[in-house]
C-alpha cells in the first residue's frame, strides 16, 4: 500500500482526533495510540477503514515497541504527531507532589521520546517525511497559575523540536505547533466559572476559543507541506502569547 500513514498520539480526542480526521478524509491513513480504550474504539469507528489503533499508554516503553512492531508492514508509519499530553493537578511551588510530577513528566516528555524512537525505528521513507510535536502557549509563558509542571514540559518541547529538526535533517522535518486555548476535554473544569472563562476570552485579541479544526490545519500543513521550514513553533492561540 502506498501513501502516507500518520501515527498520532493521544488521537481517540480533541486536537488529535481533528488531525486524524484531516488526514483521513486526504485519501491518507492513521495509526492512533491512545490510553482510552473506549474513546479509541469510538474514533476508530468513525474513521473507518483508514484508521488502526492501540490503546496504549505512551509512557510504557514495552506497549510502544509492541504496538509499533504490530502496525509493521503495510501500515508502517510515515509521519508521527506527538500529541497525547495532560495537564495534571493544580500545585502551588510549596506543595509539589512527587507522583504528579513525575506522572505528567512522564506522559508530556518520556512518552514523546519513546514514540519518537519507535517511529524512527520503523518508519516508512516518504517525500514529505515530518513529525509535528505538540507544544503549547504555556511553553512560552510558563503556563498558568498551579500549572508549571505542565508548562515546562511544554517549553522542553520546543527545544526537543530544535534538536530533532537538527538531528534527523536532511530527511525528517520537525516543527511545533503551540495551541492557545482549544476547545476539548482537557480545557473543562480549568476554569472556575463562566465569568472566568469570558474574561479570558475577552483578553484573546480574536475574541474567541480555539477549535481543533483551526490546531489540525496547521498539522496537516507541517506534515504534507511546509517543504523548507523545520524547527520551527507556529502559535496557534488567536493571537494570545
Ligand atoms: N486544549 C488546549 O487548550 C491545548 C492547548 C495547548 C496545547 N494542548 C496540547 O494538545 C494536546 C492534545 O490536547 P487535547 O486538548 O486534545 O486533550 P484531550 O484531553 O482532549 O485529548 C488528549 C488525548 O490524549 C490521550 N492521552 C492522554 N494521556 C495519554 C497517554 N499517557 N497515552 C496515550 N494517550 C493519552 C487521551 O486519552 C485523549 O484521547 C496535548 O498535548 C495538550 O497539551 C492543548
Amino acid at each position: 500500500m502506498t501513501g502516507a500513514c500518520v501515527l498520532i498520539t493521544g488521537g481517540a480526542r480533541g486536537i488529535g482526533f481533528a488531525i486524524a480526521r484531516n488526514v483521513v478524509s486526504r485519501g491518507d491513513r492513521v495509526i492512533l495510540f491512545d490510553a482510552d480504550a473506549a474513546a479509541l474504539d469510538a474514533a476508530l469507528h468513525t474513521l473507518g477503514t483508514s484508521a488502526r489503533g492501540s490503546a496504549i499508554d505512551v509512557s510504557d516503553a514495552a506497549a510502544i515497541k509492541a504496538a509499533t512492531a504490530e502496525h509493521a508492514g503495510d501500515w508502517t508509519p510515515t509521519h508521527l504527531v506527538n500529541n497525547a499530553g495532560i495537564l495534571g493537578r493544580k500545585m502551588a511551588f510549596d506543595q509539589m507532589d512527587a507522583d504528579e510530577v513525575d506522572r505528567v513528566l512522564s506522559v508530556n516528555l518520556r512518552g514523546l521520546l519513546l514514540a519518537t524512537s519507535a517511529f524512527l525505528a520503523t518508519r516508512r521513507a516518504h517525500p514529505s517525511a515530518a513529525i509535528v510535536n505538540m507544544s503549547s502557549i504555556a511553553g512560552f509563558n510558563g503556563g498558568a497559575p498551579g500549572l508549571s509542571v505542565y508548562g515546562a514540559t511544554k517549553g522542553a518541547i520546543l527545544a526537543l523540536t530544535r534538536a530533532m529538526a537538527r538531528d534527523l535533517a536532511p530527511d525528517i522535518r520537525v516543527n511545533a505547533l503551540a495551541p492557545g486555548i482549544i476547545e476539548t476535554d482537557m480545557q473543562k473544569g480549568v476554569f472556575a466559572s463562566g465569568a472566568a472563562m469570558r474574561e479570558v476570552v475577552a483578553a484573546i485579541p480574536q475574541k474567541r476559543l480555539g477549535t481543533p479544526g483551526d490546531v489540525a490545519e496547521a498539522a496537516i500543513w507541517l506534515l504534507f507541506g511546509a517543504p523548507y521550514s523545520t524547527g520551527e513553533t507556529i502559535r496557534i492561540s488567536g493571537g494570545r502569547t
